[in-house]
């Protein structure tokens, strides 16, 4: 990588030269600017890598400028000066894409931190788009240490494998998924972790969500004998548990405002202090964390701190539902009738025509894994050797509730009548969404905005 060019706006000269200071000695090229007019002189004339902007400054306000750069220069990360405390400008800054901030009076570990997370994002970037991972390659590359193979013909899929072969080789970032329940989130954090170096190293996977906020620091920082009644012996937690190796922490969303200080504290700085006991031990550990909520919306609503997800976002990849990624739907069905027939030695020879046009019309509420339970379901019932639609989809029950829903006086809503006119035709045309439009007399892409609208799930 050629030697970075970062701007400095700050209308303070003492501060520009102290950031200078520091990033010529990282070896970069550096530029200052004592106003916006400055900045955007200096903008246009180079290519200019990072811009660190200050929030106040005469002239124009900094959040004005990242969202002007933002505009102009798409190459251009913005890394913002905020005065200490200002989480709402914080969150103002995260919406317009600022990759990072640190505050003011600076600390030189601060602008660091925001530094190493820029030049490993840039670099990320350069290897992405060069990067000619084949799906299957880094399927059989895995396949031992996950156990199955990784599924899926994707354009989407194939950006979710380049993806994690670049994150697996930056070894500390921490890594954000994000995706609808059973969209393959675990599966690809191992995956992470299995093509990184820390593959010969322990792989451990913590739901959030199942662990009570009393016992939040006991688990994941563990504690002395005696530091509280039930301490009954000395315990590492999770994070010592998964010393050179990665945590992989799931439903981050859920973690309470009252633990995420301490998180954030542990990810910055690497040491962990047992409950009851003085003394950090320092830790090596890769955390992914995954999330089936918006966490920008959970930023916004003030339940999760911004500077938390600051930390954890350096990389992060949206799992796309399954709904959205059709082409992998028949692939993943096969993979999985494979399996399992061959997991309970029942023979299959044949699937119903009517089965492979139903299943990428399907809504798959519950992605990957509803798909995978779907098959298992469909061979357990199935008597002979062919699958047909019956051993999938119950319409019958579907429309067991139709026309039962009364508003308070004693009305059927328009809207729950709407629903469930939708939901009925669904059912009578077996699932298939283009039939059920065509019955509706209404596009294919209207019927899926009401089935959205009206979370339908089929
Ligand atoms: N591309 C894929 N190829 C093969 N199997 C897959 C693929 N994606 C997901 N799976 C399988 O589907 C199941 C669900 O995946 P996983 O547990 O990773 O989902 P998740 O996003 O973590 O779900 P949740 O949000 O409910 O925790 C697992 O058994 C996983 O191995
Ligand atoms: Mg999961």
């Amino acid at each position: 990588m050629e030697k970075l060019q970062v701007l400095i706006l700050d209308d303070e000269p003492g501060i520009r030269s102290e950031i200078e200071e520091f990033l010529v000695e990282m070896n970069f090229e550096v530029f200052q600017a004592g106003s916006p007019s400055e900045a955007f002189r200096l903008l246009g004339e180079r290519t200019i890598d990072v811009a660190i902007v200050d929030i106040r400054l005469p002239e124009m306000d900094g959040i004005d400028v990242l969202q002007e750069i933002k505009r102009q220069y798409l190459n251009t990360e913005v890394i913002m000066i905020t005065a200490h405390g200002e989480m709402d400008s914080v969150i103002r800054c995260m919406r317009l894409g600022a990759i990072d901030f640190f505050n003011k009076p600076f600390r030189l570990k601060d602008l660091d931190r925001a530094i190493q997370k820029t030049k490993a994002y840039l670099q990320f970037q350069s290897k992405q788009q060069s990067c000619t991972a084949s799906i299957s390659k880094v399927s059989n590359e895995l396949a031992p240490f996950i156990g199955h193979e990784i599924i899926g013909t994707s354009r989407q899929m194939q950006e979710v494998v380049k993806f994690m072969c670049n994150v697996s080789s930056s070894d500390k970032t921490t890594v954000l998924i994000s995706g609808e329940s059973g969209t393959g989130k675990e599966l690809v954090a191992k995956g992470i972790h299995y093509l990184s170096q820390r593959k010969r190293q322990p792989f451990h996977s913590i739901n959030c969500a199942s662990v009570p906020d009393e016992l939040f620091e006991s688990e994941f920082f563990g504690h002395t004998k005696g530091a509280f009644s039930g301490a009954v012996a000395e315990k590492a937690g999770w994070f010592e548990a998964s010393h050179r190796g990665t945590l992989f922490m799931d439903e981050i969303g859920d973690l309470k405002l009252s633990t995420q200080p301490k998180f954030l504290r542990v990810l910055d700085d690497m040491i962990v202090t047992r409950l009851g006991s003085t003394k950090g031990v320092k830790i090596d550990v890769r955390v992914i964390a995954a999330t089936n909520h918006s966490l920008d919306s959970l930023v916004e609503d003030g339940l999760f701190r911004p500077d938390l997800y600051y930390r954890l976002n350096s990389f992060t990849i949206h799992l796309p539902p399954l709904r959205k990624r059709k082409e992998d739907i028949i692939p993943l069905f096969q993979h999985f009738l494979r399996a399992y027939a061959k997991a309970i030695e029942k023979q299959i020879d044949n699937v119903d025509s009517r089965v492979f046009e139903w299943l990428p019309e399907y809504y798959f509420p519950g992605n990957v894994r509803e798909l995978k339970h779907m098959v298992e379901r469909a061979i357990i019932l199935c008597n002979g050797t062919t699958l047909d639609l019956s051993h999938f989809i119950n319409p019958g029950k579907k429309l067991s509730n139709l026309y039962t829903i009364r508003t308070d006086d004693g009305m059927t809503s328009l809207h729950e009548l709407e629903k469930q006119t939708i939901i009925q035709s669904l059912a009578k045309a077996k699932y298939v969404k283009s039939h059920a439009a065509r019955l509706l007399n209404i596009s294919r892409q209207a019927l899926d905005r009401k089935i959205d609208k009206f979370k339908i799930s089929i």
